[in-house]
Order: structure tokens, then C-alpha cells, then sequence
């Protein structure tokens, strides 16, 4: 039988003020990863205030929430991202960034109000909890390899109590702002980065038969990547490989000795990662063989792609689809090729990880971009959605 709906949505109505001066002050006062210090603060005066428990890590600017911890059933982790990102704002906002180059462009602000939200609903509704929950305010989500949820993990962010579930959300402009998106399997995908340099013979470009030209075997390897996407692996499963940067030489007469190509692949699935690792080796190296040259290549894997696990999610999905109306709850047809380090939480525990709609007719600019202003309205929305993520994971299928 389906739970009963807990109506967090008025509760969450009258939060919005606080949720809304919130995220104004995390919005003005963006801070870059692993610097999250003032945000951190802010996060450990809004628990006080709510009267919530928690504890922080020194050096390391993450804040760690309990309530309900006296109680026995299954314990719940919501988390909320807390980065900037380094952006020159320019949406012209009343409470925009106050430093240039430092942006909340991908809606932590957004997350972080959220999940205070939620607290506040969970924390004033004791009897609606069968087991604790935790908060997780993890720093350096946008940092992309080692990431903030990894460290927050090896510093026990998982134990006393054992998380049983974990459940976070993120804003989502390709989303209609009223809706909440759910996906069973790879919802985001794996973000790995190369670094390849191509030595040749640098000399007079007049002279290019003297010695293997660089800029032309980089230039092969460029093209020849894209032979990874379109010819290694199944159409149907997603992969991205991009240059994102390509230097080389000094003036337009001399051939340089050496070019540097960096970039980034992203997939979904775990075989197809290891498949492009191996088979992006082999190529630049026998590309650049090819013209003489010799390629040195740098593979650095990021996050791992974020697979939401079947059961939690459709518990979650069914959960949400009682409290908001299920036309409101939407499954997502598509992975983004974007990544997430709540994966690292996923590879550990069960949950889900969800998107919540942003998008509006005027407010559609995208993440990670200068003009990115996701509409307040969602605020009501997403806590009520943490919320009753925790109660459904709590109470089970029954
Ligand atoms: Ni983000």
C-alpha cells in the first residue's frame, strides 16, 4: 500500500522566506571549492537557530546534520553541494555575487536552501520520522576529480549512525519549474580528462620532410577521436570526447617540437569507460606512429557515472507522485552527460538522486552560465521533495 501523504508542500509555503534569505546570502557570497568557509558558517548559525546537532572538520569546510538520532530505524542522508563556481556574474539580481569571477551558476545556493528547508520541515515533524536523518553540506562538488564527497566519506560521513539510504537533488532548467524529475540507472555520466602530448621535430616550416611534424599528428589525433565515439562502442550508449585545449608552437614559420592536446570523455556505462580508456590509448599512440611522432598520454578518471538503483528510486518516485500529484513527477528519459560526485555516495548506499524543474519561460539560461537565475518558486518544491524522499525511504514499499 502506498504511504499517506504527509502535505509537507504548506509547511515548506511557510519556510520560503527563510529558504529565500537563505540563498540570497549563499548567492552573494559565493565561495570556490574547497574554500566554503563563510558558507560553512552560515550553515552552522541556520542549524543552531533550528536547533539541529551537527558537526564540522576543521580545514576541510563541510557542516554534518542529525536529527531524530535517538531513533532506531533506517537512517536517511540528504545532501546539498555548497561550490561556486569561477563566473562573472550577470543576471542583475537584487542579492547577485558581490566578487567578480565567483558565481553560484550551477544552483548550489539553490541545494544548500533546500536542504535547510527540509530540515526545518523534518526537524518540527519528529513523529513523521521512523529512523534519524543526516544533513550533508559537502564542499567542492565542482572541483571534478578527487571532488568533496570522497573526502567527506573517508572522514565517516556515512557512519554514527550507518546511512542506510541517501537521496540529494539538482536544479534542472531543461525541467518545467512545478515538476520533479526521477531516473532508474545512469542519470549523469562519468567525467574522465586526457592530457596527450605529441612530440615531433620542431624546425623551419619550410622544411617539413625533415623531421615528424607535430601540429600535423595533433591535428590527426583530434580527428581520430572522434573515431571512438561514432566507431567503438554500441550508437545507443552515450559518449562524449572532447579537445578543449590545443597549444603548440611560437610563430607561423617554425614547426614547434612538442603539442599539447587536453580534453575530457564522458559515459554512462561502467564497460564502455574502460573500453574508451583503453582504445584512446591505442589510437593516439598509433596516429602519431603513424606520421613518425611519439604520443604521451595522461588519462585522469573523475567521477564515476551516478546510477541511481532501481528500488530507492521507484520508492522515492511512488512517494513523491502521493505527496505532489503524479502529472508533477516526471521520469527522465535521458542521462545527462554532465557529472555529479553524489555518484561516490551512490557506489556505497542505496538512494536516488533527483532533478528538480527550474525552468520558466524567461528563465531558461543554462548551468554554469553568467545569466543562470533559476526561479525562487522551486525552493517550496525541492524541500518538500527532500522531505518526503526521507519519509519514503524510511517507511519502505509496504
Ligand atoms: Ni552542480
Amino acid at each position: 500500500m502506498a504511504s499517506v501523504p504527509a502535505a509537507w508542500t504548506p509547511a515548506a509555503r511557510r519556510a520560503l522566506p527563510a529558504m529565500r534569505a537563505w540563498r540570497a546570502a549563499f548567492h552573494q557570497e559565493p565561495e570556490l571549492s574547497g574554500e566554503e568557509r563563510k558558507t560553512r558558517d552560515r550553515i552552522v548559525r541556520a542549524l543552531d537557530e533550528l536547533g539541529i546537532p551537527h558537526r564540522t572538520y576543521g580545514d576541510f569546510p563541510a557542516v554534518v546534520g542529525l536529527i531524530g538520532g535517538e531513533r532506531s530505524g533506517p537512517v536517511v542522508a540528504l545532501r546539498a553541494d555548497m561550490d561556486a563556481l569561477p563566473i562573472t556574474e550577470a543576471t542583475k539580481l537584487p542579492f547577485q555575487s558581490r566578487y567578480p569571477g565567483r558565481m553560484h551558476a550551477c544552483g548550489h545556493d539553490v541545494h544548500m536552501a533546500c536542504l535547510l528547508g527540509a530540515a526545518t520541515l523534518l526537524s518540527r515533524s519528529p513523529r513523521a520520522l521512523r529512523g534519524p536523518v543526516k544533513l550533508l553540506f559537502q564542499p567542492a562538488e565542482e572541483e571534478g576529480h578527487e571532488g568533496g564527497a570522497l573526502p567527506l566519506i573517508e572522514r565517516g560521513c556515512l557512519e554514527h549512525p550507518t546511512v542506510d539510504f541517501v537521496a540529494g537533488l539538482h536544479v534542472d532548467p531543461s525541467l518545467p519549474l512545478g515538476r520533479i524529475g526521477w531516473r532508474v540507472g545512469s542519470a549523469m555520466a562519468a567525467a574522465d580528462s586526457f592530457k596527450i602530448v605529441i612530440r615531433g621535430r620542431g624546425g623551419h616550416a619550410s622544411t617539413p620532410h625533415q623531421g615528424p611534424d607535430a601540429v600535423l599528428a595533433a591535428s590527426e589525433v583530434v580527428t581520430g577521436l572522434q573515431a571512438l565515439v561514432s566507431r567503438v562502442r554500441d550508437p545507443c550508449d552515450p559518449v562524449v570526447v572532447s579537445v578543449g585545449s590545443i597549444h603548440g608552437g611560437t610563430r607561423h614559420n617554425i614547426l614547434p617540437d612538442e603539442v599539447t592536446l587536453e580534453g575530457t570523455v564522458r559515459t554512462v556505462e561502467p564497460a564502455t569507460r574502460d573500453l574508451i580508456e583503453k582504445s584512446l590509448r591505442r589510437r593516439v599512440r598509433s596516429i602519431a606512429a603513424s606520421l613518425g611522432a611519439r604520443a604521451s598520454i595522461t588519462y585522469r578518471r573523475g567521477y564515476p557515472a551516478l546510477i541511481n538503483p532501481a528500488g530507492a528510486t521507484a520508492t522515492v518516485a511512488r512517494a513523491l507522485g502521493v505527496e505532489f500529484g503524479r502529472d508533477r513527477v516526471v521520469e527522465v528519459v535521458r542521462p545527462l552527460m554532465g557529472a555529479e560526485d553524489f555518484a561516490r555516495y551512490l557506489e556505497r548506499v542505496p538512494g536516488t538522486f533527483l532533478r528538480l524543474g527550474v525552468g520558466t519561460e524567461n528563465g531558461r539560461a543554462s548551468l554554469h552560465s553568467a545569466t543562470f537565475a533559476p526561479d525562487e518558486r522551486a525552493l517550496v518544491l525541492g524541500a518538500a521533495t527532500l522531505a518526503t524522499a526521507v519519509v519514503g525511504l524510511q517507511q519502505g514499499d509496504r
